[in-house]
């Protein structure tokens, strides 16, 4: 038997409790920034296509191998993964696994907060009325405008990176928990509200078509590995921060079920993000690959002409802000807590160590917006080359081992017992897909993106 060091590890109050943070650590910029460029920028129904079948065949028994190994750990991912290595008798290496979460996590956060600053900004834009009878061509001027300007790009981000910092010096479920129990509802509400004004477009149709019928003559290895990727990036799956949130989890609740929840909630936002956008950019002749700057192009000449815009449009804002906060925490917390845990670092202490160094990192992605715009390593910039390398590479990698550990390694006895299913078929089911369907899955798309399969 497993010798349970005595833990300071603390939990959620409530099954609740869980799912709200970890559907707020799903849902961020990924479902409303980053899902519609690259659904843009990868021909749109097909590659929507592939990303469904990747988070339903992959994402989700991910999903919940990942929260399984937390909850049984009880601890921080890397020794999470000391420990469960040591009960299954297996090969030490698999610790480096942890590791691999904690630098994805911090190289994450490194661009993500850049990206929540731009969001930032753009409150205090929406509030002044920038967006005012505003017409697509201002809206691209305000927005280039902004990402020219290093020194204001900065400043929006140091502000992000210290609002995550102050939440996570007082730890992952003091306040985080309620203020995700009001976010998720009013984000929900909005999104519905905006889905209602773009179903009244002309373009309503085409914006729909685009993303969703699959035009597979589009798809290309390197979309399919952006698809895949981008499943794993969007449940917040392959580094270890669902195993962080796993790990606050009480033994009775049941995985299975509140994973395919979180994963419902994500896609869904992600979907309403979709419908809203492309009719826009359809009807004001804008590109669907225009890139990272896609919504903020679009969604401000949407609050810009609709009755009650202003307010919509800051409140939007304010909750794009608070969704990323939530996803930020997620991906910082791996490393803070492996510092408390591990290495005795008071939590103010680990929380300045890894925010300085993420803080210092995202220069980098700040700089390839505008004075290292031109600064290309193959063929991508800074910020390029960071997402690339974590969402499409390290995430994927991340969750092959931790399908191959969930299905191949650990004692069945143990994710039987600790996942406790409604019938045994339905955990013949996860097995299945976890020791099978997802690691294959993940290695063809690897083999077809190095031009073997
Ligand atoms: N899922 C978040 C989003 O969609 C981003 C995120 C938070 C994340 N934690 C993560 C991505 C851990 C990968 C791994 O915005």
């Amino acid at each position: 038997m497993m010798n349970i060091k005595k833990s300071t590890h603390s939990e959620w109050s409530s099954r609740l409790a869980f799912i709200l943070a970890a559907t707020g650590s799903a849902v961020g910029l990924g479902n409303i920034w980053k899902f519609p460029y690259i659904t843009g920028e990868n021909g749109g129904g097909a590659f929507v296509f592939v990303y469904l079948l990747c988070v339903l065949l992959i994402g989700i028994p991910i999903m919940i191998a990942e929260v399984m190994l937390g909850r049984r750990g009880h601890r921080n991912p890397i020794e999470t993964m000391e420990l469960l290595t040591e009960e299954a008798g297996a090969d030490k290496n698999w610790h480096y696994l942890g590791w691999m979460g904690v630098i994805a996590g911090l190289l994450i956060l490194s661009y993500y907060s850049v990206i929540a600053g731009w969001a930032s900004a753009y409150v205090v834009k929406a509030f002044t009325g920038s967006f005012f009878d505003a017409n697509a061509v201002a809206i691209k001027t305000v927005f280039d405008d902004f990402v020219a300007s290093p020194v204001r790009l900065i400043f929006w981000h140091s502000i992000f990176m210290l609002a995550t910092m102050m939440i996570v010096v007082r730890g992952v479920n003091n306040g985080l928990e309620k203020a995700v129990q009001y976010l998720m509802p009013s984000l929900f509400v909005l999104m519905f509200l905006l889905v209602a004004y773009a179903m009244k477009m002309d373009s309503y149709y085409q914006g729909l078509h685009f993303l969703l019928f699959p035009d597979f003559s589009k798809l290309t290895g390197s979309s399919i590995l952006t698809a895949m990727g981008h499943a794993f990036f969007t449940l917040s799956l392959g580094m270890g921060a669902i195993m962080v949130y796993g790990s606050y989890l009480p033994k009775n609740i049941s995985i299975a079920k509140t994973a395919l929840l979180i994963a419902g909630a994500d896609t869904l936002v992600a979907l309403m993000a979709g419908i809203v956008i492309f009719p826009i950019v359809f009807s004001n002749n804008l590109h669907p690959d225009s890139g990272p700057g896609l919504i903020f192009q679009t969604l401000p000449i949407a609050f810009g002409s609709m009755t009650g815009g202003w307010l919509m449009g800051i409140l939007f804002f304010v909750m794009l802000v608070i969704a990323a906060l939530t996803s930020s925490i997620s991906l910082i917390e791996p490393a803070v807590a492996w510092l408390v845990e591990n290495r005795g670092f008071s939590r103010v202490k680990a929380c300045v160590w890894s925010g300085s160094l993420t803080w210092l990192l995202g220069l980098g992605t700040v700089f390839s917006f505008n004075v290292w715009s031109n600064v290309k390593l193959f063929d991508r910039t800074i910020f390029q080359l960071l997402d690339y390398l974590t969402a499409n590479l390290m995430l994927p990698i991340g969750g092959f081992c931790i399908a191959v550990f969930a299905g191949w390694i650990m004692k069945r006895q143990h994710s039987e017992q600790e996942l406790n299913m409604a019938t045994e078929l339905d955990y013949i089911r996860w097995k299945v897909l976890i020791s099978y369907v997802a690691p294959c899955a993940v290695f063809f798309v690897f083999l077809h993106v190095i031009g073997i399969f």
